[in-house]
């Protein structure tokens, strides 16, 4: 960015804080009231323990060695006030493998938003789908002590950057927190001088192959781009790949990454920038489905950062790419599709729970491929039923792969649980247990494992009847149970986590 767009953006952005500055702080109460949430998956987890031995059901496999790391929300309530699912207190969850015991660990991060929701009893800070109007008291706070200050709530997921181990959510600077005991270490500020954007996804890409994670942010400001990076492993200094100009951004939570490509997967979800600045909503409320829009597909090369093709499909919505890869002339793209973006506002601002599985709700794993040469694109389904949070081998990532781990989560007509998706044939396996639900299955392999799905698929489940946790591990192989590992205590449904080997 040149400065005197840069002087701009900070122009823009201090138009923002007056204009919040001057809003009517009772407007959140109004929307505080009708938040809606399942009270059996998301409740308040007070208590922090450190290193606790977990009581073991079968037999733990002995190559088994390193930490499952997980996030989430994990506290709503200040007095009678809540905050949305989304914008819940981040706690870090650490299952600790790298002795004959499994030891657990769960401790908030010392966000802003910790301070003011655990010190000052206030739930007056913005969120994701929080109303940001009492921004301004954020900016009062005097109980956040110095060297937390600017730490943001990261919620979503946790990464590996320059050896160190972060929390991120979507906006810029990831959290950094020490694996063994969880404590907060500060936020991470990068070796380079590339001008920070407001909005940055929460899922970085990490390719094995090049030995790079690559990501992306949205700068808002007269003229709003995206902004595609790669960072080396072992650094801390970015590299631009590609800037996109862009009129009106697209909520994208993940993209595509494949050894040639980055692909964005532009959904026709958009927001007009000013709206963030004179809406006085909350952030993701701004964002207005445009179906007519299409969907589309902007294919980046990696090695120039050229557009090499930009292609229009149809309307659809996601959270969450499975994996991508490219071969010869065509990208193969694989996505958790939703017909439209209803289920943001019905977890941010509805008030009663779904009735029965809602059109919102209903997804399935689908194929787009994407032939550069004759700038087509086609689209097949790969798993028909309903599933989330979908990962991969992490040595798979950008590259052909044939087995998908995801999440089924929990309708009223059907129980929760687990899938192994074999992508080449298009068949399935199954886990689910009664009154259980099972959070994002994370693989990991058996040392000098051969097969893709050699090693184990590790799953936080919450036994809602009866009001525990316990960490599940299947032979991802047959997808049976090998052993659980108790929490000691019931732990809210959380979002995303990390496999850190030893
Ligand atoms: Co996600």
């Amino acid at each position: 960015m040149d400065n005197a767009r840069g002087f701009r953006l900070r122009k823009s952005l201090l138009f923002l804080f007056v204009l919040l500055a001057s809003c009517d702080s009772s407007s959140s109460k109004k929307q505080i009231k009708n938040l809606y949430y399942d009270p059996r998956l998301f409740f308040d987890l007070d208590s922090e323990v450190n290193r606790v031995p977990c009581a073991i059901q079968g037999k733990i496999p002995s190559w088994l060695s390193g930490t499952l790391l997980r996030n989430g929300p994990a506290k709503f309530h200040v007095g009678d006030q809540q905050v949305s699912y989304f914008d819940g207190l981040a706690m870090l969850h650490a299952f600790d493998f790298s002795s004959d015991q499994v030891l657990y660990t769960n401790r908030f991060i010392r966000s802003e938003q910790y301070y003011i929701m655990m010190d000052k009893k206030s739930v007056n800070f913005s969120g994701f789908s929080q109303d940001p109007c009492p921004k301004l008291f954020k900016e009062q706070t005097r109980f956040i002590p110095q060297d937390m200050k600017g730490i943001e709530n990261a919620d979503v997921s946790i990464q590996e950057y320059a050896d160190q181990m972060v929390a991120l959510t979507e906006v810029p600077l990831p959290v950094l927190f020490d694996t063994g005991t969880l404590d907060t270490l500060g936020a991470l500020h990068y070796n380079d001088t590339i001008p920070q954007g407001q909005w940055e996804s929460a899922h970085p890409l990490h390719d094995p192959a090049a030995g790079e994670s690559v990501n992306y942010f949205v700068r808002f400001s007269e003229k709003c781009s995206y902004v595609i990076w790669r960072m080396a492993d072992h650094q801390s200094a970015r590299q631009v790949i590609a800037e996109i100009p862009v009129q009106l951004p697209a909520y994208m939570h993940s993209f595509a990454l494949t050894e040639r490509y980055v692909v964005l997967v532009e959904f026709p979800f958009v927001v007009n920038p000013l709206d963030l600045m004179l809406n006085k909503k909350a952030f993701i409320l701004n964002y207005k489905w445009i179906p007519d829009r299409g969907t589309h597909f902007y294919v980046v090369e990696r090695s120039t950062g050229k557009v090499a093709a930009t292609i229009k499909g149809d309307p659809f919505f996601a959270f969450h790419h499975v994996n991508a890869f490219d071969q010869g002339d065509k990208i193969f793209i694989d996505v958790v599709t939703y017909l439209n973006p209803d289920l943001i506002e019905s977890i941010a601002v509805r008030s009663t729970p779904p009735m029965k599985v809602e059109k919102s709700q209903i997804t399935k794993m689908e194929r787009f491929t994407i032939d550069i040469s004759a700038q087509k694109l086609s689209r097949e389904t790969i798993f028909p039923q309903i599933l989330e949070m979908p990962r991969v081998a992490a040595n798979r990532t950008a590259s052909e792969y044939r087995y998908c781990y995801a999440h089924k989560p929990l309708t009223l007509q059907e129980q929760a649980g687990l899938h192994k998706i074999d992508v080449a044939t298009k068949t399935s396996l199954s886990w689910a247990e009664d009154g259980c639900v099972p959070g994002e299955p994370i693989f990991v392999p058996r040392p000098r494992a051969e097969d893709e799905d050699d090693g184990a698929v590790l799953s936080l489940v919450l036994d809602y009847t009866n009001k525990r946790s316990f960490l599940l591990i299947l032979d991802a192989k047959k997808f049976t149970e090998i052993a659980r590992a108790e929490a000691p205590h019931a732990i809210p449904i959380g979002i995303h986590g990390y496999w850190k080997g030893i």
